[in-house]
């Protein structure tokens, strides 16, 4: 089996490499492919060192898998390459996720939306991601009408550049990289993406309609404020739901409970809530602050927060290669 990893130097696709050795995906020839700067450098994998090469030479090594963390531009103009040689690329960029003929996957939640002949699947957006694992049940069992969602993004959801600028600014340095247009550092910056002629931005949007692609319901009514805060990893959510059935709390407790991948920590009387200090370095998603919204009839909040670089981005991708060696046979 040969699986290339293409953005391998980055920050999600260095973790790429550490969950194919956290998820058992060794016994593979790795093809770590980056931009041509990095062509002839190292990286470590499996406790090997593997020279990284051109993504025209991974192509052309014609892969099993590959997994794409290298932006919007370099899916676009590769995915379809290695797809002609017959490998199947999961796609960590908003290149192809609302295509409606790829699909938009969270293992846990529609790994049945994959059929045996697709060869392009995006992995959706960190938020998305962690937002949707706590939706699922809730929509399976009450139908969820609609969602007032407001994030407090870290910067490592910008890669290296945003992770240096905010440790440039926090020794007191003015950073030559610039991720954002203002300072992050004792700063919260309510943009993320780029504004539309509504006011909305990209990553507003995002959550919108993958939310919808990922949980089959076109009518869920959603509006989001996207805002990045001076944490270096993991994003929080706070999440207003809004269902269409009346619900019982200790039947959300319970349902969030049973879902895999999902942890609930909701003990407000010992001070137990998410926190994005805690989910560092997991594969989980918690959540907590669990209560209803007493200004409509069925109403609830949630805190939810998970390792936006794991389950939000690397983990997930993984996640799906693992699920589809499995179901294929390779
Ligand atoms: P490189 O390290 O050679 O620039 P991050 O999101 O942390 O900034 O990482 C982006 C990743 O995508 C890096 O591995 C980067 O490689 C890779 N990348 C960026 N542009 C291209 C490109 N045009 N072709 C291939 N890989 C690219």
């Amino acid at each position: 089996m040969k699986i290339a990893v293409v953005g391998a130097t980055g920050l999600v696709g260095s973790k790429m490499l550490r969950l194919m050795e956290e998820y058992g995906l060794t016994n593979v020839e790795l093809l770590p492919a980056a931009s041509e700067r990095s062509v002839g450098k190292e990286v470590e994998f499996a406790g090997k060192k593997h020279k990284v090469v051109s993504v025209p030479d991974a192509i052309e090594a014609a892969p099993d898998y590959a997994i794409f963390s290298a932006g919007g531009g370099t899916s676009l103009q590769y995915a379809p390459l290695f797809a002609q040689k017959g490998c199947t690329v999961v796609d960590n960029s908003s290149a192809w996720r609302m295509d409606k003929n790829v699909p938009l996957v969270v293992p846990e939640i529609n790994i049945d939306a994959v059929k045996d002949t697709d060869r392009i699947i995006a992995n959706p957006n960190c938020s998305t991601i962690q937002m949707v694992m706590a939706l699922a049940p809730i929509h399976r069992a009450f139908g969820i009408k609609r969602l007032v969602i407001s994030t407090y993004q870290s910067v490592s959801g910008s890669g290296m550049k945003g992770l240096q600028q905010m440790e440039n600014e926090e020794k007191g340095l003015q950073s030559p990289v610039m991720a954002y247009h203002y300072p992050i550092h004792h700063n919260v910056i309510p943009h993320g993406g780029d504004f539309d002629d509504q006011g909305y931005t990209t990553e507003e949007i995002k959550l919108v309609n993958e939310t919808r692609k990922i949980l089959r319901d076109p009518d869920i009514r959603i509006t989001a404020t996207v805002v990045r805060v001076p944490v270096s990893g993991g994003h929080s959510e706070a999440v207003n739901i809004e269902t269409e059935k009346p619900f019982d709390l200790g039947e959300v407790r319970k349902l969030l409970s049973q879902m895999p991948g999902v942890v609930v920590v909701d003990d407000p009387a010992r001070n137990l809530y998410p926190m994005p200090l805690y989910a560092y370095d997991k594969n989980e998603v918690f959540v907590g602050r669990i209560r209803r919204d007493e200004s409509v009839p069925n109403g609830m909040n949630l805190w939810i927060v998970s390792d936006n670089i794991r389950k939000g981005a690397a983990t997930n991708a993984v996640q799906i290669v693992c699920k589809l060696i499995e179901k294929r046979g390779k």
